[in-house]
């Protein structure tokens, strides 16, 4: 029989939530509990809180984990914003240990955009999508035809001679207390840099801010994509991660 529902976990910035997740409608079967991201995000104190989110529920079966960094065969290779500590750690065997469940672990922005591919604003549009996640960092995930480019970590392209996520990512708005629509000149001025190298159909936004569409995507100039709010809102790391967990089962 098909594995219909499978837990998910969200590894974010400021909290780390989890729920059963069913596949065949991608919606939560269980309102989702969340405990906060412990600072500094080290490997063994988020382990800790994965722990509890997961036994919250009493799980048993795989579990999907998302991972605000690049994920490489369950290794974790970067952390722009959480401990030093991940970098180069075999992430998916060391939750696995803890858990004793299995265990697959993928980027953030790259479950997000699974998601929304699937469930959400992505769905039946082929061609190039760009998924991107606006937060702590900005997240991308690259679709072509419906399959995933994993870890592109756009993000990190260059703007204004700066980390692009150092000036346009929701946190890059409180910490410079930018206006709706100074932001949205910041948000543009990188829709413009990834239009420029990927020409996609579609560019969803999601992450936190993707609640508040209404104030920021209608002062965005028209261009040839679409663009247009993500759907599952703060559910889709989720989905995302429960989706790759079945996938790899
Ligand atoms: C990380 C990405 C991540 C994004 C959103 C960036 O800083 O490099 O891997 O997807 O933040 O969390």
């Amino acid at each position: 029989m098909a594995m219909t529902v499978v837990f998910g976990v969200d590894i974010g910035g400021s909290g780390i939530k989890g729920a059963p997740v069913d596949l065949e409608s991608g919606e939560l079967t269980e309102e989702r509990y969340k405990v906060l991201t412990p600072h500094p995000a080290s490997p063994e104190a988020v382990v800790g809180a994965v722990c509890e989110v997961v036994q919250h529920f009493g799980h048993q079966g795989p579990v999907g984990l998302t991972f605000p960094g690049v994920v490489v065969d369950g290794h974790t290779r970067t952390a722009a914003n959480v401990a030093q500590g991940w970098i180069g750690l075999d992430a998916e065997g060391l939750f696995q240990q803890a858990l004793d469940l299995s265990c697959t672990v993928l980027n953030d922005a790259d479950a997000a955009g699974l998601a929304e591919v699937t469930y959400g604003a992505g769905r039946e549009q082929d061609g190039v999508v760009l998924v991107l996640t606006f937060g702590t960092g900005i997240g991308s995930g690259l679709f072509v035809d419906g399959t995933l480019v994993p870890n592109t970590e756009l993000g990190h392209l260059e703007l204004r001679g700066k980390d692009a996520e150092r000036r346009a990512s929701s946190a890059a708005k409180e910490r410079h207390d930018l206006t709706w629509p100074e932001w949205a000149i910041r948000v543009d001025e990188y829709l413009d840099l990834v239009d420029r190298l990927f020409s996609p159909r579609l560019i969803v936004i999601g992450g936190g801010v993707s609640r508040k569409h209404d104030k920021f995507l209608p002062l965005l100039k028209q261009r040839e994509a679409r663009v247009v709010p993500a759907r599952l809102l703060n559910d889709a790391g989720i989905v995302g991660a429960a989706m790759a967990a079945a996938k790899a089962t």
